[in-house]
């Protein structure tokens, strides 16, 4: 009996290789210990039964104990081993890394971006003016009669006295013709404000470009190679445009631009609504009386102004049907057009 419970305080050092054992190994050593024929605690066990009854009962519990041990270490390595097995497996190494978010430039900021570019090439600087205005320059010193609709709170945004958030950004051509003499060649970005529903095609809040360019000798001429030179620049050196007659009360004549619908290049679609066009500023010679107004000589100077939409010329060049996909910050979407965006 004596040497049997030695032989088991010696077997119970083994447990200790279980946890290192590898999977070649783990095997070997189940059927070392535990095997059916020549296990060596199977060999005990077999001996149990002919001690003599005391012996058998202290031999028989601490064999026992030491097998449920020995089986328990060697079926929690087993799940160990296994558990590495599939974790390494499903590692895949020519997966590409995890990198930081990385932003882009809005579509809307790109697309000014680069109007701003082209008409930088032509000659024109970069001016901005203020979003809260006086009625003088939002209006009266742009020619606007008392009466027109845009001065109803209705459709502008007032603040206190006569100061409103500005419904154009064409205020700024009063304010650069009042600070610089001719010649004068600006491009004026940034956001007006109307009170619009917000909807498919209106925004509250929009940018606009806004141009300005006055000189002696300024002619109609001039004002349509400049803005046709501009559409061949920022769409295609094919693109067709067309002048159509139209009213504002600060220029004089005053004139809509369209080209042709870059959908469809002039078949008709349901972007251009079939008319194979796309509208993308409105525009004209500068009415003498804002000459006058800043204190131009209108009899000396004459010159061309338009304002146009990027977000709109963003949405006729990738055929977006909402204007608000632009403005609802949805970063799926608009990622899609960030350059190196993730
Ligand atoms: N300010 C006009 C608008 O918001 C756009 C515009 C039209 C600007 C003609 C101009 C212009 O400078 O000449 O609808």
């Amino acid at each position: 009996m004596r040497d049997l419970l030695a032989a088991l305080a010696e077997l119970r050092e083994r447990l200790k290789e279980i946890p290192q054992a590898d999977e070649r190994r783990l095997p070997d050593l189940k059927t070392e210990i535990l095997g059916r024929k020549a296990g060596a605690l199977t060999r005990i066990l077999a001996r149990v039964p002919k001690l003599d009854p005391a012996s058998r009962k202290e031999v028989g519990a601490a064999a026992n104990a030491l097998k449920r041990e020995f089986e328990a270490a060697l079926n929690a390595r087993e799940r160990e081993l296994k558990h590495a097995a599939t974790s390494v497996s499903s590692l895949d190494l020519t997966m590409p890394g995890r990198t930081s978010w990385r932003g882009g430039l809005h579509l809307v900021t790109q697309v000014v971006d680069e109007i701003c570019e082209i008409f930088h090439e032509l000659g024109f600087t970069r001016a901005v003016g203020p979003e809260i205005e006086t009625e003088r320059n939002n209006f009266f010193a742009l020619n606007f009669p008392n009466d027109h609709p845009a001065l109803d709170a209705q459709d502008s945004f007032y603040l206190d006295g006569d100061l409103l958030l500005r419904t154009h950004t064409s205020p700024v051509q009063i304010r650069t013709l009042e600070r610089y003499r001719p010649p004068i060649r600006v491009v004026i970005p940034g956001l007006a404000y109307r009170r619009d529903p917000f909807d498919a095609s209106h925004s509250p809040v929009f940018e606009q470009i806004e141009g300005l360019a006055v000189d002696e000798g300024i002619t109609f001429v001039d004002f349509k190679a400049t803005l046709a030179a501009f559409a061949r620049r920022f769409f295609t050196p094919d693109t067709q445009v067309r002048f159509r007659p139209s009213y504002f009360p600060f220029t004089e004549p005053s004139a809509e631009m369209d080209v042709q619908c870059q959908i469809c290049r002039g078949a008709g679609c349901p972007t251009c609504k079939q008319t194979g066009w796309m509208e993308i500023l409105g525009s004209g010679m500068v009415h003498p009386a804002v000459l006058e107004n800043t204190g131009v000589d209108s009899e000396r100077y004459s010159g061309f102004a338009w304002g146009m939409g990027p977000a709109r010329i963003a949405m006729s060049r990738h055929g977006i049907p909402d204007i608000r996909l632009l403005y609802e910050s949805d970063v799926r979407f608009l990622a899609q057009f960030a350059e190196g965006a993730r």
